[in-house]
C-alpha cells in the first residue's frame, strides 16, 4: 500500500514529521509491504496532517492525524483503508474538495512534489511540449485568448504583459516569479512552490520561450525555507532531465532559473522594489514608467508575474485558451485558488471559478467561525485589502464587482473577524504596517502613515473624534492619489471601510463618554 503524509509546511507545522515517523515505526514492526510518499497538501489545512492511503477504490483519507493515533489507525487496518474514528472517506468525495475546480492546483497534494515522473503521469510538461512546438506570438495569442491575469493581485492581464515584452528588442530578457506572498491569510504560492514546483518551472519556461527571456529567477520570501529547498531542488532535477537548460525538452529554446531568497520586507513583493532586491540594491520602489516590460531588471525588458500567473500557465498550453476562458464572470476568467484564514472553520485552500460569492465562501464552505461567534468583517486581499461587513456578502468574488464596492480581491486571500474584533484597532493596525513596512520613498506613505496611527488614536482617546474622522479621511485621499505605489496607495482601504461600514467602532464608548 502506499501511505501519503504531506510534507507542505502547513502540515509539517501541525506535527506531519511525527506522524510519519510513526508510520514508518509502525510498517516495519508489523513488517507490512507498505511505502510512504511525502506529498503537497490539499489545503484542507483544519484536517492536518490529513493521512492518505492508496486503495483499490481510490484514496481514503484520515485527519487531523496525530503520532498518538497512528497504532489504532493501523490496528484498524489502514493500509486496507479500513474505517477508523478519524475517517474521513474518499478523499476525492470530501465536500470541501469535490466542490471545487481545481485547475491551477490539479496535482497538489496528488502527486509527490519532487517526482518528475509522477508530474509527467499526471499531465505535467503537456503544455511546455505544445509551446515548444508553435511561435511565441502563438503563445503570447492563447494566453490572451484565455483571459488570465495577474493572480498576484493587479488582475492586469498576463498575455498583454507578455506581447509587451514579446515586441521590445533587447540582448536580454528576464522572467521574474514574484514569490514574495506577503498578504495576510495567503499560501496559495507556498502550497504550489511545496507541492508542485514543476508547474511552475514549466510556466516560467514557457514564458520564457514566448517572450524571447532565457533567465527566469524566483524570488521567494526568506519566510518560506521549505518552499525554497523543494524549489531549489525542483530546478536541479528539471536540469538533470532537459526541462531546463541549452535545449528545452530537446527544442532550440534556452531557459534556465535561478532561486533567490528575500529578506523580509513586505514592499519587496512590488515589482520594482523586488528588481532592486534582486540586484542587490535596497528594496526602494522605483517610479513607473518605465515598465518593468520595457525596462526592468538590470534594465532589460522582464516579464514579472505571480507564482499562480504562472503555474496557470500550464493548463492553459495544454488545454488551450478558450477551455480555461470558459470558467469565470465578466472579465475574470478561469479559476482562483482563495485561501480563507483568520477565525473560520474550515480553514484552507478551495480553487473555484469567480463567480461565488463572499457569503457562499465564508458560511458555506468556511463554515462560519472557528469561535462559532457572529461573523463581523472579512478582510480580502490582504492588509491593504478593505474589510466588508455581512451586508456586502452578496458580492461575487469578481474584480470589477469587488472594485465597485471599494474593495479588492487582490492575493484573494480572506481572513474572517468574529464579532469580538474592535475595527477602530484594525483602522490603526493598517497605518501602523504601512508605516514600519514604508520604503520611505515618497511622503504620503512615509509621513501619512505616521500621522494616521496618531489621528487614531485620538479617536481612541476621544479627543475631537469627529474632527478626526475628517482629518483621517482627507489624509486617505492624500495617500491614496499621491502615493507612488500599492503600499500607501491602498492603505485607504482598511483605514476607510472599517470607518464606513462599523461606525459604531469609531463613536467614544458609553464609558469614555460617561467619564467626561
Ligand atoms: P499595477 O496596476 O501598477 O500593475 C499591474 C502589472 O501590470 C504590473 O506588473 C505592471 O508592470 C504591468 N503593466 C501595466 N501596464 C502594462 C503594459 N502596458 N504592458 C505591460 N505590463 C503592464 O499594480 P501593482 O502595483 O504591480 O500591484 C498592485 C497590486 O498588488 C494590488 O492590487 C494588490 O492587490 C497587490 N498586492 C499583492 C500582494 C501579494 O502578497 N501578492 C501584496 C500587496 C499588494
Ligand atoms: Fe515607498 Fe510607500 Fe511610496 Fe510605496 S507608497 S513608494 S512603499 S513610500
Amino acid at each position: 500500500a502506499t501511505i501519503y503524509i504531506p510534507c507542505d509546511s502547513g502540515a509539517l507545522a501541525l506535527g506531519a514529521e511525527k506522524v510519519a515517523s510513526a508510520v514508518e515505526k509502525e510498517i516495519a514492526a508489523r513488517g507490512l509491504d507498505a511505502k510512504i510518499v511525502r506529498n503537497g497538501s490539499r489545503g484542507l489545512y483544519w484536517l492536518e496532517p490529513m493521512v492518505e492511503v492508496e486503495t483499490e477504490s481510490g484514496r481514503m483519507a484520515y485527519g487531523p492525524v496525530t503520532a498518538k493515533d497512528v497504532r489504532s489507525l493501523f490496528d484498524a487496518g489502514l493500509t486496507a483503508g479500513g474505517t477508523h474514528r478519524l475517517s474521513l472517506g474518499k478523499t476525492d468525495d470530501i465536500p470541501f474538495l469535490a466542490r471545487q475546480t481545481r485547475l491551477t492546483f490539479a496535482r497538489c497534494g496528488v502527486t509527490e512534489p519532487l517526482s518528475l515522473d509522477d508530474y509527467k503521469a499526471h499531465g505535467g510538461l503537456n503544455g511546455l511540449a505544445n509551446a515548444v512546438a508553435v511561435t511565441p506570438a502563438d503563445i503570447v495569442k492563447t494566453v490572451t485568448d484565455s483571459g488570465l491575469r495577474g493572480r498576484g493581485g493587479a488582475g492586469f492581464p498576463t498575455g498583454i504583459k507578455w506581447k509587451t515584452v514579446l515586441e521590445t528588442s533587447a540582448d536580454r530578457k528576464y522572467i521574474i516569479c514574484n514569490a514574495d506572498e506577503g498578504d495576510s491569510g495567503t499560501f496559495a504560492d507556498r502550497m504550489i512552490m511545496e507541492g508542485d514546483p514543476f508547474v511552475l518551472i514549466e510556466g516560467m519556461t514557457i514564458a520564457g520561450i514566448a517572450t524571447g527571456a532565457t533567465k527566469g529567477f524566483v524570488y521567494i520570501r526568506s519566510e518560506y525555507p521549505h518552499a525554497v529547498a523543494t524549489m531549489t531542488r525542483a530546478v536541479e532535477i528539471a536540469r538533470k532531465r532537459g526541462v531546463l537548460g541549452v535545449s528545452v525538452l530537446g527544442s532550440p529554446n534556452v531557459f534556465d532559473i535561478e532561486i533567490r531568497t528575500g529578506a523580509g520586507a513586505y514592499v519587496c513583493g512590488e515589482e520594482t522594489s523586488l528588481m532592486n532586491s534582486l540586484e542587490g540594491k535596497r528594496g526602494v520602489v522605483r517610479a513607473k514608467p518605465p515598465l518593468p516590460a520595457i525596462q526592468g531588471l538590470f534594465g532589460k525588458p522582464t516579464v514579472i508575474n505571480n507564482v499562480i500567473s504562472l503555474a496557470s500557465v500550464p493548463i492553459i498550453m495544454d488545454k488551450g485558451g478558450e477551455y480555461y476562458k470558459n470558467f469565470g464572470m465578466g472579465r475574470s476568467r478561469g479559476t482562483i485558488p482563495i485561501q480563507i484564514a483568520g477565525n473560520v472553520r474550515h480553514g484552507g485552500l478551495f480553487e473555484a471559478a469567480f463567480g461565488l460569492t463572499l457569503g457562499e465562501i465564508i458560511d458555506d464552505i468556511g463554515g462560519g467561525t472557528a469561535t462559532g461567534r457572529p461573523v463581523k468583517a472579512v478582510q480580502v486581499g490582504g492588509p491593504l485589502g478593505a474589510y466588508f461587513p455581512r451586508a456586502l456578502f452578496d458580492t461575487p468574488f469578481d474584480y470589477e464587482e469587488f472594485a465597485a464596492k471599494d474593495g479588492l480581491i487582490g492575493h484573494a486571500g480572506i481572513v474572517v473577524f468574529d464579532d469580538t474584533a474592535d475595527m477602530l484597532k484594525q483602522a490603526r493596525f493598517a497605518m501602523e504596517f504601512c508605516a514600519v513596512e514604508s520604503c520611505g520613498k515618497c511622503t504620503p506613505c512615509r509621513i501619512g502613515s505616521q500621522r494616521g496611527v496618531e489621528v487614531l488614536d485620538k479617536i481612541a482617546g476621544n479627543i475631537e473624534p469627529a474632527k478626526q474622522i475628517e482629518l483621517v479621511t482627507d489624509l486617505c485621499n492624500t495617500m491614496k492619489f499621491g502615493s507612488l505605489c500599492a503600499l500607501g496607495g491602498f492603505t485607504p482601504y482598511p483605514v476607510m471601510s472599517a470607518i464606513n461600514h462599523f461606525p459604531d467602532d469609531f463613536r467614544p464608548s458609553p464609558v469614555a463618554e460617561a467619564a467626561e
